[in-house]
């Protein structure tokens, strides 16, 4: 999962060349390029565009304190004022997915964000909360049917409602994905109308449902930066998650992008989010039919989930507990990750344990590289881990990097999307510790140690200092770029990402001090045995383990 070279050769044919070989020769877990953007820039949004930013567009969002545009609307058809939705989906499993189609059980509330416009749904009515920085998002309650002709969703008015008023010609148009201030990945993404049908629509036999789901459409991409771990966490499955999980798998998944590779890829987690099959979107040209729709993702934060925005106050811990489920639950698994169950497990029997504390080391190639990787490794394992590199873009499922993952008492690495796998270390016993290149310790922090830090993990902080870093062999010691990075990126202006990508993510090797890195490693050692300790001191010998 390395910012791997292959894609940047791809990237100089052209973003077309680039997207069309998105799913077709890119291994999508393996290649992972940094294409995150951070938003403690100073001034307007830069936007990158072409060159080598065709990996990826780079560009930074506007810091989030900045003024938001807000807006919100509702098209209402006829007045019927019937609210659908008052209590939760997963109080009335059981209800659920036993209607005949056209009708969504009154139960189900599609929007679980706090204080959202559409978070009380009429019947028949489209709703579109467009009051966040990052994403939009669109619901309908009532007759959903896909028009795939003109990627659509058709919200059919109810038959005995041909006398009431002429509704409003509604249309929304929303282009699902998180970063709707990235106009570079913005415009990938392909826009769906949701409309209202019209009256001659309503009595065509065109539309007649092939396809009857008694459950509610979701629809996403498959789309995006789908290329780098990263974003597929923080942009996709996290996202999603987020929007989707209190209907407790019963949502159908309506993909745009859609490819076979991305559904194997990510299988175990679709099947966690859904016990349907997807749909893909733009392929299948069959009507399909729903009692209602949520179109697009909501977002909190980096690899955030914000509690309190949700009214069943889920966190970031319940996250990781949803993929160790859909990685360790042999249900919802499927065969091809079968190896992955024991070794997930078998740590936490061992806890009890005198046992080495665990530490993988992420192994990345090409930048960002730990040059004296060999000697890093030798010296954890003096200090009394049992030491396993963890090798990256070397095309294994996710479902064994969550096994190995899993397994880790401590996960250490330069900063990159790799890290986006300290998901899979268990909240509140393991520790992450990231190595921070010059010139990017506050992205560091931002994208990897504040998310970690929220799920209970113990987030150590490795900055490395000039003289660890490749960069004081292209540069004098005293040269800005190695000697004050911040003053270097500042001095940069309106180029200031630029020089971080080039040179700071890019351009930048660490060979680690061995007497400083010594003492990181030794105060994790030390906690994790004072955790085993502790924990088997609380223990009464006959005590069965508890997870
Ligand atoms: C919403 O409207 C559809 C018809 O358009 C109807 O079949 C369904 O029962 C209604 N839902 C509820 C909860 O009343
Ligand atoms: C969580 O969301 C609430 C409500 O929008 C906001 O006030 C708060 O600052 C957010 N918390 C974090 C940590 O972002
Ligand atoms: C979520 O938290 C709020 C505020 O602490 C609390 O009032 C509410 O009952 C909680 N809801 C659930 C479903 O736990
Ligand atoms: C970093 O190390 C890799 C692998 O050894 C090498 O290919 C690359 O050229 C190095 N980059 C720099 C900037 O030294």
């Amino acid at each position: 999962m390395d910012d791997a070279p292959a894609a940047i050769v791809k990237a100089k044919g052209g973003r077309g060349a680039f997207l069309a070989h998105f799913f077709i020769v890119l291994p999508v877990v393996t290649l992972c390029v940094v294409v995150y953007a951070p938003r403690y820039f100073s001034g307007p949004p830069p936007y990158y565009g072409g060159g080598a930013n065709d990996v990826g567009g780079i560009s930074a969002p506007r810091p989030s304190s900045m003024t938001r545009t807000s807006s919100s609307s509702s098209a209402h058809l006829g007045g019927l004022g019937y609210v659908a939705g008052r209590r939760d989906a997963d109080e009335d499993d059981q209800q659920l997915g036993v209607g005949d189609g056209g009708a969504l059980p009154q139960q189900v509330v599609l929007d679980n964000q706090v204080g959202s416009p559409c978070s009380s749904l009429p019947n028949h009515t489209i709703c579109c909360d467009r009051s966040d920085y990052h994403s939009d998002v669109c619901f309908m309650a009532g007759d959903v049917r896909t028009d795939a002709a003109s990627l659509a969703l058709l919200l059919f008015p109810p038959r005995a409602a041909s006398s009431a008023p002429e509704p409003p010609a509604a249309e929304e148009r929303i282009r699902p994905y998180t970063r709707k201030w990235d106009a570079y990945i913005t415009k990938t993404i392909h826009e769906v109308t949701l409309r209202v049908a019209r009256p001659e629509e309503a009595a065509a036999a065109a539309h007649r449902c092939d396809v009857r789901h008694d459950a509610p459409v979701l629809v996403v991409t498959a789309g995006g930066y789908s290329h780098n771990m990263f974003h597929v966490f923080n942009d996709g499955f996290l996202p999603l998650w987020l929007t989707a999980q209190h209907l407790r798998r019963r949502a159908v998944l309506a993909v745009l992008s859609y490819s076979p590779r991305w559904a194997g890829t990510y299988g175990e987690i679709l099947a966690g989010l859904s016990r349907y099959h997807a749909i893909d979107l733009l392929r299948d040209k069959r009507t399909h039919c729903f009692p209602g729709a949520v179109v697009g993702t909501r977002y909190h934060d980096y690899l955030a989930v914000n509690s309190t925005r949700l009214r069943d106050n889920k966190t970031i811990a319940d996250f990781h507990d949803f993929l160790a489920g859909v990685y360790s639950d042999d249900d919802v698994r499927n065969d091809k990750a079968a190896g992955g169950s024991s070794s997930s497990r078998r740590p936490e029997m061992a806890w009890y344990e005198r046992r080495r504390p665990r530490l993988g080391i992420v192994s990345r190639k090409g930048r960002r590289v730990v040059e004296n990787q060999a000697a890093v490794a030798q010296l954890a394992a003096s200090v009394g881990f049992d030491v396993d590199i963890m090798e990256t873009a070397n095309g294994a499922p996710l479902s064994a990097v969550y096994a190995s993952v899993s397994s880790y008492d401590a996960l250490v690495g330069v900063h990159g999307a790799d890290l986006t796998t300290f998901l899979f270390l268990r909240p509140g016993r393991a520790a992450l510790a990231q190595i921070a290149p010059l010139g990017i310790t506050m992205l560091s922090r931002n994208l990897f140690g504040v998310p970690a830090a929220r799920m209970g993990l113990h987030y150590v902080q490795y900055d490395v200092s000039a003289r660890e870093s490749s960069l004081s062999r292209r540069y004098p010691l005293d040269h800005v770029v190695v000697a004050d990075p911040a003053r270097a990126r500042r001095e940069q202006g309106k180029q200031e990402w630029e020089l971080v990508e080039h040179v700071y993510l890019r351009g930048q090797n660490v060979s680690l001090d061995l007497g400083r890195f010594r003492e990181t490693l030794a105060r994790i050692h030390s906690r994790l045995k004072e955790q085993q300790q502790g924990h088997a001191s609380r223990s009464s010998p006959d005590a069965s383990p508890q997870i």
